[in-house]
């Protein structure tokens, strides 16, 4: 296969948030019966953050960018686009990006959501840089952000020991000299889309029940089994467009669903798990903000550094997955 060029486009600044309240193993321990041994064995997960009752999906979106502007030179001056990845609105109809775009007061800015779960940030990373490379928009604010306490079922522990909330956001901007988004994959199963959904809403699809509080279903198996062979299929694809072995990748950044996925997923795709990164330790699955919230923390950690070649992954609800190779800084 011939290798794909790189698109003239690339991740300029980033910041993060995550609420301060946190729920240890141990707080579920009192609430449904699990205990940190099966939690941490099964999981990899610690602890996790839960936005405060007034805190929603917005709130974090704006706490992430105003954290970017802090720490980057970065001005929203020229942003011609939000898209926010989310699947948990503050409201069904407007869209978080809204909420964005009218909090910083960007004139002549597109807005919208795009719900692709936890998958969510890296197909909005897809959009962004495309859009960006054939020179429709010059800069896109891409925002992963979840709060999945509003709608995990807090009686399941099957689910409820996985989930926390927080956001990630990122400039893409156009790079001619260094185009630095080298490859993309993107792919979904509707057929699973029955393994993990969210109820109440007026449906017969696949079976999922008409009514329903509104809350998140999960078979975790399912879900498992689909990330363990679809994403190192889509690496391998990923490696073949750009041209790339997997020694060429400096860190793999998959959806931090659960560490036994990560393991397994190194193991199938010949990438040392120590070039793992991941936030599901300390703060949980948080969905569409996984991806940015361990790229921060590499970051932060003095892990990543500029040049380095990165492999993002991200996989769930729909069932949806996307990966891109990125160069950073
Ligand atoms: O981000 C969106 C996509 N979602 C995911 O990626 C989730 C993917 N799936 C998973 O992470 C895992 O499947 C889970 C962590 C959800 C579950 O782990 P598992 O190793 O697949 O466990 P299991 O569902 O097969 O359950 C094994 C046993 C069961 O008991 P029995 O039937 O063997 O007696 C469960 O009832 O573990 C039991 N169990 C628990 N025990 C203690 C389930 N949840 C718990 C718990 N504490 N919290």
């Amino acid at each position: 296969m011939t290798a794909s060029t790189p698109l003239q486009a690339r991740i300029s600044a980033i910041g993060t948030y995550v609420p301060s309240h946190i729920l240890s193993n141990a707080d579920l321990q009192d609430m449904v019966d699990t205990n940190d041994e099966w939690i941490v064995q099964r999981t990899g997960i610690r602890e996790r953050r839960l936005a405060a009752a007034d805190e929603f999906t917005s709130h974090l979106c704006i706490a992430a960018v105003q954290d970017m502007l802090g720490r980057y030179p970065a001005s929203l001056d020229e942003v011609e686009l939000i898209i926010v990845a989310t699947h948990t609105p503050d409201l069904p109809s407007t869209p978080v990006a809204c909420q964005i775009q009218a909090h910083f007061g960007l004139p002549a800015t597109g807005a919208y959501d795009l719900n692709a779960t936890c998958a969510g940030f890296a197909y909005a990373l897809h959009t962004a840089s495309a859009l960006v490379a054939a020179g429709v928009h010059r800069k896109v604010l891409v925002v992963g952000a979840d709060s999945l306490s509003k709608i995990t079922d807090y009686t399941d522990r099957s689910t409820c020991i996985l989930f926390g909330d927080g956001a990630g956001a990122v400039v893409v901007e156009r790079e001619e000299q260094h185009p630095a988004f080298i490859a993309h994959h993107m792919g979904s199963d509707g057929s699973g889309g029955k393994h993990v959904y969210r109820t109440g809403l007026s449906t017969m699809w696949q079976d999922i029940p008409l009514t329903g509080d509104g809350k998140l279903v999960q078979n975790g198996r399912e879900v498992y089994k689909f990330a363990v062979t679809t994403v190192p299929q889509g690496i391998e694809k990923l490696l073949a467009k750009s041209g790339l072995t997997q020694t060429a990748i400096d860190w793999f950044i998959p959806h931090s669903a659960n560490l036994r996925i990560i393991e397994s997923i190194c193991e199938k795709s010949g990438i040392p798990v120590d070039k793992a990164l991941y936030s599901l330790e300390y703060m949980g699955n948080t969905s569409a903000a996984s991806i940015p919230l361990a790229l921060d923390l590499g970051i932060k950690e003095g892990k990543v550094k500029d040049g380095d070649t990165l492999l993002m992954y991200g996989f769930g609800g729909g069932l949806t997955h996307a990966g891109l190779i990125v160069r950073w800084g």
